[in-house]
């Protein structure tokens, strides 16, 4: 099967999904053969200026015409969140698969709304929960499920990064209310995303947030400063349905962190910790009788953690993001050709959006507060 692949945005997201369709059907066989046929962004000349450097034959400016375009049975959403509803509804109803990028919506009705129209008209979803797609992330699962490290007791995470450390960093779509929140929303759903593949549902949260630079430039190099209404911090206890008890937190102001996506499980037996500046190691603790032996170990990514192998025979010489988007890319293809992938589709989407506004819930209401 031959389909055509449609992207909206050609940003940071946008160049990830262009490099995870150019190289998915390279890396592994699959029923499915994707042709990326239109590009569309905020004007034609940055569309046809990322058409051509992303290997798309055509561009426009106006994203309504590619989710129309009959050429195009794929539409990969990339642009900011504020937008995923509108262009995530019109591919849906154009009868296109939508592979979008997280968070899924603004907030949990609208997510609701996408999910429920993409169920009705029977087109297959995405959401770029991309860290899912880690090997070691699945190793952990694996880890879990087995039993190897006993019941689990809990879970601690923080996503942590600084490119909004500096308080002269403009205003970005990123700052925007209408786009559903702040870090939490832009990294904290990564950790709720995490939070739901290792340990399972969060059945209630207690959730506080911060907005630490309190005005920014409206424009790089302006002197007119906006008010921030969104937080930079934030921060949430989560109780998890299977009376595990756990903690994150998500942060842009954390100066020196890149990509602090860090995780803790700890059960009975043992615990695995995972950092995501390494994101090819995943350390295991068990607990063992040796007296002065005992110590987490370290497992490196290799062919025998699948899908590693697809891209490199050896051991240790490691995935990269964008390999992480190619892994994304395959799995929705293979469920696009009817396989049971488990990936995160719009339903888990819908999950994750359920539980960020619970925290944002909580922190206005000062209390505990159930996932809806
Ligand atoms: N999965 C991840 O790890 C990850 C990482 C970063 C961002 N994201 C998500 O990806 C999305 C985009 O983030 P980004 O960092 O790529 O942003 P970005 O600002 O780099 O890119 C956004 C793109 O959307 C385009 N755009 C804006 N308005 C448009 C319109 N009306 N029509 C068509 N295109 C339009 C912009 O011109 C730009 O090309 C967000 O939802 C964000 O949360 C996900």
């Amino acid at each position: 099967m031959q389909l055509g692949l449609g992207l909206i945005g050609s940003g940071f997201m946008g160049r990830t999904h262009a490099f995870a369709f150019n190289n998915v059907n390279r890396v592994f066989d699959l029923p499915v053969k994707v042709q990326p046929v239109m590009l569309a962004d905020a004007n034609e000349t940055l569309a046809a200026r990322a058409a051509g450097a992303l290997g798309f034959g055509e561009s426009t400016g106006d994203w309504r015409r590619l989710v129309t375009d009959p050429r195009v049975h794929i539409v990969s959403i990339t642009a900011p969140n504020v937008l995923h509803k509108e262009m995530a509804l019109a591919a849906i109803e154009a009868g296109k698969h939508v592979y979008c990028e997280k968070p899924l919506a603004p907030g949990a009705s609208d997510a609701e709304e996408m999910t429920r129209a993409a169920e009705a008209r029977g087109v297959v979803t995405a959401v770029g929960f991309n860290y899912l797609k880690n090997p070691m992330m699945r190793l952990a699962r694996e880890i879990i499920d087995s039993g190897e490290i006993g019941e689990i007791r809990a879970f601690s995470a923080i996503h942590a990064e600084d490119y909004m450390m500096d308080s002269e960093a403009p205003w970005t779509w990123r700052l925007d209310p209408a786009g559903g929140g702040g870090a939490l929303a832009d990294l904290g759903s990564h950790l709720i995303a995490a939070a739901r593949y290792l340990v399972g549902p969060v059945a209630e949260v207690c959730g506080e947030v911060a907005t630490l630079v309190p005005t920014r430039p409206d424009a790089p190099g302006s002197a007119r400063r906006v008010p921030v209404e969104v937080e930079d911090v934030g921060r949430a206890f989560l109780h998890f349905e299977n009376g595990c008890n756990g903690v994150l937190e998500a942060n842009w102001l954390a100066g020196g962190r890149k990509m602090r996506q860090d995780f803790e499980i700890t059960g009975s037996k043992g615990s695995i910790a995972y950092c995501g500046e390494r994101m090819n190691e995943l350390e295991l603790y068990v607990a063992s009788g040796q007296s002065g032996r005992a110590g987490f170990r370290k497992i490196l990514s290799g062919p025998a953690n699948e899908p590693y192998g697809a891209f490199c025979v050896a051991p240790g010489h490691q995935l990269g993001f964008n390999d992480l988007k190619a892994i994304e890319a395959r799995d929705l293809l293979r469920a696009i050709a009817g396989e049971e992938t488990g990936h995160a589709d719009f339903r888990e989407g819908l999950a994750v959006q359920r539980t960020l506004e619970a925290i944002y819930r909580s922190a206005e209401s000062r209390s505990w507060e159930t996932v809806g």
